[in-house]
């Protein structure tokens, strides 16, 4: 399939937006300073913190797993059975708990990711979300595939 360009100028902080690619999701997440300094502390929750399984080209290796820090890029298909999960921000929300600081929760079997990707502890999906293969074209464009 042919790469897709992701309009990422009028994406707000906290914001989510979804682009098709090869017939599949790619979230683009743009994150605040708050959410990017939270991602060390939820280390100890997850199955692959450091993302040492490679989900993620290798200019993606890195504590944020992204290019620039303030946008996620996502492919949204649970590494479980499929499913795309949920964007779920807030913080705390009842049905999470205190300790959910924002990210994708699984509809299928519940599978827990934070706002990297990376896939939470004693859930069914067995590694972090993928990171698709992406480039900055500009400051507003990113291009995916
Ligand atoms: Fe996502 Fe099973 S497909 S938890």
């Amino acid at each position: 399939g042919a790469p897709v360009k992701a309009d990422i100028s009028k994406l707000e902080v906290g914001q989510q937006m979804i682009v098709e690619w090869r017939g599949q999701p790619v979230w683009v997440v743009r994150r605040s300073k708050e959410t990017v300094a939270d991602l060390s502390k939820l280390n100890d929750q997850l199955a692959d913190p450091v993302s040492a399984v490679e989900q993620q080209p290798e200019y993606a290796q890195n504590e944020y797993r992204s290019i620039n820090p303030e946008f996620a890029v996502l492919l949204g298909i649970c590494t479980h059975l499929g499913c795309s999960p949920t964007y779920r921000p807030e913080v705390a929300p009842e049905d999470l708990g205190e300790n959910w600081l924002g990210g994708f929760l699984c509809p299928c079997h519940g599978s827990r990711f934070d706002l990297a990707g990376r896939v939470y502890k004693g859930v069914p999906a067995p590694t972090n979300l993928v990171v698709p293969p992406h480039r900055f074209l500009s400051d507003a464009v990113i291009e995916v595939g």
